[in-house]
């Protein structure tokens, strides 16, 4: 299949891509499709899942560029547990000022409350054995760069700059019901592996990096 994205890009990560790549993680937020509709606020998402790795990890942070823009990304990092602490203690309180808190009722809370709510205490999902597997990315292109490699090509570019700071092994949280994205995975060598706190939202995946 032929489309706009075929001769795009990776490259490092450019702060002026900021704001193209919260873009990308809210059109792709929803199990993989559009979560625009879902948001008031549409920064809350690239809030949790983008804007950390982009301050504590950019020599880890990649953009996909074609030709209308950045595209896609791949984000992560080479030791999950030195970035959470980070992000816990460093880059969630600043940020917690400046959001609203949820409304009181959880039972009628709309997306953007729970994740206000996810801002203020996150679900971290690790893998039973974290020595194996310390890393962790997130990969996510926008409709038009998908399905023409492009994914294989991000997720291969980050296990190179893994396996360039001697890092053993990485995993990733996919939700149960984003099917297209864990039949990726497995393609790339990923495994379902135990959590060490199982959440029924989060399967995690993982591979060694040779
Ligand atoms: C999931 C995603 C990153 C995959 O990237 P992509 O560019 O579409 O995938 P690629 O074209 O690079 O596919 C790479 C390989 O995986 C295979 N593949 C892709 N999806 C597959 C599936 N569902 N089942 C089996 N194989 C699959 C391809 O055939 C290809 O195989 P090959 O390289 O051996 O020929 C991308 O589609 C995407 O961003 N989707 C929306 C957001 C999302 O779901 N992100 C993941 C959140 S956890």
């Amino acid at each position: 299949m032929s489309g706009p994205s075929e001769g795009a890009i990776v490259r490092r990560y450019r702060p002026a891509d900021r704001a193209a790549l919260y873009a990308v993680c809210l059109a792709t937020g929803a199990d993989g499709q559009d979560a625009s509709k879902a948001f008031r606020d549409p920064h809350l998402l690239g809030h949790r899942y983008v804007g950390p790795y982009l301050d504590l990890e950019p020599r880890l942070a990649f953009t996909l560029e074609d030709a209308h823009g950045p595209c896609g990304y791949v984000l992560g990092t080479a030791d999950s547990e030195r970035f959470y602490r980070a992000f816990l203690d460093e880059w969630l309180p600043p940020l917690r000022d400046r959001l609203p808190e949820p409304g009181p009722d959880p039972a009628r809370w709309s997306e953007d409350d729970r994740l206000l709510d996810e801002l203020r205490s996150p679900t971290l999902t690790l893998p039973a054995d974290l020595g194996a597997h310390p890393a962790h990315l997130h990969v996510d292109l926008l409709p038009r760069a998908q399905g023409l490699g492009h994914g294989r090509r991000m997720v291969q570019t980050l296990l190179t700059a893994l396996a360039e700071r001697a890092c053993v092994g990485v995993h990733l949280g996919v939700s149960p019901r984003n099917q297209r994205a864990i039949g990726f995975y497995r393609r790339l060598g990923f495994e379902a592996v135990p959590a060490a706190n199982p959440d029924a939202g989060t399967l995690l995946m993982a591979r060694a990096i040779p």
